[in-house]
């Protein structure tokens, strides 16, 4: 074996490695970057070449690379301690301190206990089993549904899976879980009922509303939601409609779950994705930022509403009869106490929130130049920009249509690290990115869609 030659990684990448959410033939005349090293918001291939992080990661490294704090934390914890459980009999100090530091952080939500876990789709399924449960401790087992929106993604476990609002996600591995149900989720670039975002949130409530209706609210345990619809191509709901969610849920006397994945720890240019809209979730699912991607770590937060189901005496039905060897390792609690410090100290939120809004009007004068540019939207550093082929009929360029692959190809080639979904150029870089960062990166793109124009 010789790892660190590059044709030798390369072959091997291809033969060996399943690679997530790929076409393994694709693969062979596509093939991946291998990045080697990370250092702030660039990163390095293994044949030298550098690139500014526009996908921080995977939406995930928000501290930026090479931070020295986290490395250290997780030496130390490692020299002390390199592993012990949450199961019956034993705990570790690292996992209780996340537990309080995330509860201390998430005070102004209400959240006051902590199931951890190895990343998103633990966090959802986590959460959906806490609401399950729940409504069995309350005596009403037969809320036992699940209300989420079209485009929405909630990780690919089969209880996450089973809430996803695309085909794309869950079509290979039907039947999925029953007691799921989608709607309409607020999407103003494409919907067909209205470009007035604020009638659009309406609308969309109320489809809400009529299908908690025809269910019969006894039935469901919880509406589950992310604040900005992240992987479904960075879709931001009008600002009434979270309030609204909230709303709901409380008139028909379900659970709300922020799936937070993404939107936690700063992203969206606040603390919380929910904290953005002022809404009080009863459940929220952390991964990603959480540890900054340092190492594998994700947290399901309740407030005390639902805590307190489990504090009744209700004998063995009240056994929390979830967890996995790894929730609460120490090595990641000690990754996580560290990357959230880092978050708080640096504000990273705010300069998400000002950078991101720099950002937003950067693309915009873009838009202007490039016909291809459909859309451009986003909140703190949490964006996309949709390509069309037709701004008039915002007909998009499907999955075999070669164009958003010659621009994000292009940026790449000129130092930029974007990625691609379908027809959305995704941006998500890690939240200490600069202004002048920015500017560079549009200087990129600029020059990339005038050599590509449509
Ligand atoms: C909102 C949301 N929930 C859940 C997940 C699943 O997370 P993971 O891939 O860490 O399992 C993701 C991943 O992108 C996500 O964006």
């Amino acid at each position: 074996m010789n790892s660190s030659n590059s044709a030798w990684l390369k072959k091997h990448n291809t033969v060996h490695l399943m690679h997530p959410m790929q076409d393994p033939k694709a693969l062979q005349d596509n093939p991946p970057l291998i990045i080697d090293s990370g250092d702030g918001v660039y990163i390095t291939d293994i044949d030298g070449r550098r690139f500014i992080d526009l996908q921080g990661g995977l939406w995930c490294v928000n501290a930026g690379y090479g931070r020295q704090e986290i490395v250290d934390a997780v030496s130390r914890q490692m020299e002390q301690l390199a592993y012990y459980s949450l199961f019956p009999g034993s705990s570790n100090p690292a996992a209780i301190a996340l537990s309080q530091k995330l509860t201390e952080i998430a005070a102004p939500e209400g959240m006051v206990k902590v199931s951890f876990g190895l990343g998103g789709s633990d966090a959802v399924e986590s959460a959906l089993k806490i609401a399950r449960q729940y409504w069995k401790l309350e005596g009403q087992p037969e809320k036992y549904k699940f209300i989420s929106l079209y485009n929405g993604y909630h990780g690919l476990n089969f209880g996450g899976m089973s809430a996803c609002g695309g085909i794309a996600w869950r079509s290979s591995y039907e039947p999925l879980m029953p007691g799921f149900i989608q709607v309409e989720g607020p999407h103003l670039y494409r919907n067909p009922f209205t470009q007035d975002p604020e009638e659009l949130a309406e609308i969309c409530a109320q489809i809400m509303e009529r299908q908690i209706e025809i269910q019969g609210a006894h039935t469901i345990a919880a509406i589950i939601a992310e604040p900005i619809q992240g992987a479904g191509g960075v879709i931001v709901p009008p600002a009434s409609y979270w309030p609204r969610l909230r709303q709901i849920a409380d008139k028909y006397g379900l659970l709300l779950i922020a799936d937070e994945v993404i939107t936690g720890l700063g992203r969206s240019g606040s603390l919380f994705g929910s904290r953005g809209w002022g809404v009080k979730p009863d459940i929220m699912c952390l991964a990603k930022g959480i540890s900054s991607g340092y190492v594998p770590l994700s947290a399901t937060l309740v407030n005390q509403r639902v805590a307190s189901a489990w504090e009744r005496d209700a004998g063995f039905t009240s056994v929390y009869m979830h967890g996995y060897t790894y929730s609460g390792h120490p090595v990641s609690c000690a990754a996580g106490l560290a990357a959230i410090d880092i978050v708080l100290r640096e504000n990273l939120a705010d300069n998400a929130a000002r950078v991101g809004d720099y950002f937003l009007g950067r693309l915009r004068e873009l838009q202007e130049r490039h016909r291809a540019i459909g859309d451009v939207r986003g909140k703190g550093l949490m964006i996309a920009i949709e390509l069309v082929k037709d701004r008039q009929s915002k007909e998009p360029f499907g999955p075999q249509d070669a164009y958003p692959l010659a621009i994000s190809e292009g940026c790449v080639n000129s130092g930029v690290m974007l990625r691609t979904i379908v027809n959305k150029l995704i941006i998500s870089p890690p939240l200490t990115i600069t202004t002048e960062q920015v500017d560079e990166v549009i200087e990129v793109l600029d020059r990339v869609f005038a050599a590509n124009p449509w």
